[in-house]
C-alpha cells in the first residue's frame, strides 16, 4: 500500500492509525488543524459572503481556524475541481450552489463525477434571484425591460459569474422563455459584476438576492421582479416574476458543502454538525434574514438531504441545459 506524504510523517510522528480499507483513519481528533473551504467565485460576492459567515460560525464550534480560499473561474469550476482533488481528509471543503455542482456537470468536461467524487456535507438553505438594472436602463418595471431587451438585443449586457454560473444558466433560461439575444459579461463572481452594475459598466444580473439587496436598497441599481411566486420578506416592495409578466420564471439558488469522495464519516458529521450549529445560531439567522436568505429547516440540513436534493435537481436542468447548447466558451 503505498502511503502519502502525509500519512507516512503521521505514522513516522508516531500519531495512532488504524488501516480502513486502503486509506489510513487517524486516530487523533479530527479537527487538529486549520480546515480551508474553497469558494469557487471571487470575494465579495454572494456565495463568498455566505460562507464567511458559515466558517466564521463553525470556526468557534470546531475550534479549528476555517479559512475561506477563492479558487476563481470556469463558472466554479475550477475551484470544485481543485475541491474534488484534494486530500480527503475533511480539511479541504468545497463550497458551492445549484450552478456550481449541478449545472456545470451538463456543461463543462469535468474530470470528475460531480454526483459521484464529492461527499455531500450539508443542504445550507439558499434565496431566488433577482432581476436587477444599472439606474440608467429606461425601464420602470418587467415589461418595459423585457421590450428594452428586445430592442436592443445584441446590445444588451448582462453580468455574470462565468458559463454555468447562476447568474448566467438564469440569463440562459430568461431569453429563452422571452425569445431573444443578450451578450454575457463573465466575472470572477457576481461580487466583481455588481460593482460594474453600480458604475453604468453592464446592463442587466439575475443576481443572488443576497448580493443585490445593499444596493437595492441604497438605490444603486434597480430591482424588476424575484424569481419566485411570493414576495420576499426583506423586500416587500419588489413584485414576483408571475405579477410582473413573466409567470413561472423560478429559481431559487440553494447552496451547500462537500467534502472529496473517501473522507471519514465521523469527520463528514463534525463538519455536518459545525454547520448545522452555525444555521441555528441567531446572529446568522438573522444576517440570513437581513439578507432574504433563508436556512434549510433541520431535518433538510443533512448529507443525504442534499445528495437526494443535488440529483433531483440535475434530473431537472440537464436535459434543459443540454438542449440549450449551453457551451463552456459560450
Ligand atoms: C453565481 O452567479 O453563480 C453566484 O452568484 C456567483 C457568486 O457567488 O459570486
Amino acid at each position: 500500500m503505498r502511503l502519502s506524504r502525509r500519512t507516512f510523517l503521521h505514522l513516522a510522528a508516531g500519531t495512532a492509525a488504524c488501516p480502513v480499507g486502503s486509506r489510513l483513519v487517524f486516530a487523533q481528533t479530527y479537527p487538529s488543524r486549520p480546515i480551508t473551504i474553497i469558494v469557487p467565485f471571487a470575494a465579495g460576492g454572494p456565495s463568498d459572503v455566505l460562507a464567511r459567515l458559515l466558517g466564521e460560525r463553525m470556526r468557534t464550534v470546531l475550534n479549528q481556524p476555517v479559512i475561506v480560499e477563492n479558487a476563481t473561474g470556469a463558472g466554479g469550476t475550477i475551484g470544485v475541481t481543485r475541491a474534488a482533488r484534494a486530500e480527503a481528509d475533511g480539511y479541504t471543503v468545497s463550497f458551492g450552489h445549484l450552478g456550481t455542482h449541478v449545472i456545470n456537470g451538463a456543461i463543462y468536461p469535468l474530470t470528475f463525477n460531480l454526483l459521484d467524487d464529492l461527499e455531500p456535507v450539508g443542504l445550507i438553505g439558499g434565496n431566488p434571484l433577482l432581476v436587477v438594472s444599472k439606474t440608467a436602463v429606461p425601464a420602470k418595471n418587467l415589461k418595459e425591460l423585457i421590450a428594452w431587451i428586445k430592442a436592443n438585443e445584441e446590445n444588451v449586457t448582462f453580468g455574470t459569474a462565468g458559463v454555468g454560473s447562476g447568474s448566467h444558466f438564469s440569463g440562459v433560461y430568461l431569453q429563452s422563455l422571452i425569445g431573444t439575444k443578450a451578450r454575457y459579461v463573465p466575472y470572477r463572481g457576481t461580487g466583481p459584476a455588481m460593482q460594474d452594475l453600480v458604475a453604468g459598466n453592464v446592463d442587466i444580473i439575475i443576481d443572488q438576492a443576497s448580493n443585490s439587496m445593499p444596493q437595492v436598497q441604497d438605490g444603486k441599481i434597480r430591482a424588476y421582479a424575484v424569481t419566485q411566486n411570493k414576495r420576499m420578506t426583506a423586500a416587500p416592495d419588489i413584485p414576483t416574476v408571475d405579477e410582473a409578466g413573466l409567470p413561472g420564471f423560478h429559481i431559487w439558488l440553494w447552496s451547500g458543502m462537500w467534502v472529496p469522495k473517501g473522507t471519514p464519516q465521523d469527520v463528514i458529521a463534525k463538519l455536518n454538525s459545525a454547520m448545522r450549529e452555525a444555521l441555528a445560531d441567531p446572529t446568522v439567522l438573522k444576517r440570513f434574514g437581513d439578507l432574504g436568505l433563508e436556512a434549510m429547516p433541520a431535518n433538510r440540513q443533512t448529507p443525504e438531504a442534499l445528495r437526494a436534493h443535488q440529483k433531483a435537481e440535475a434530473d431537472k436542468w440537464w436535459p434543459m441545459i443540454k438542449a440549450a447548447g449551453v457551451k463552456p466558451a459560450g
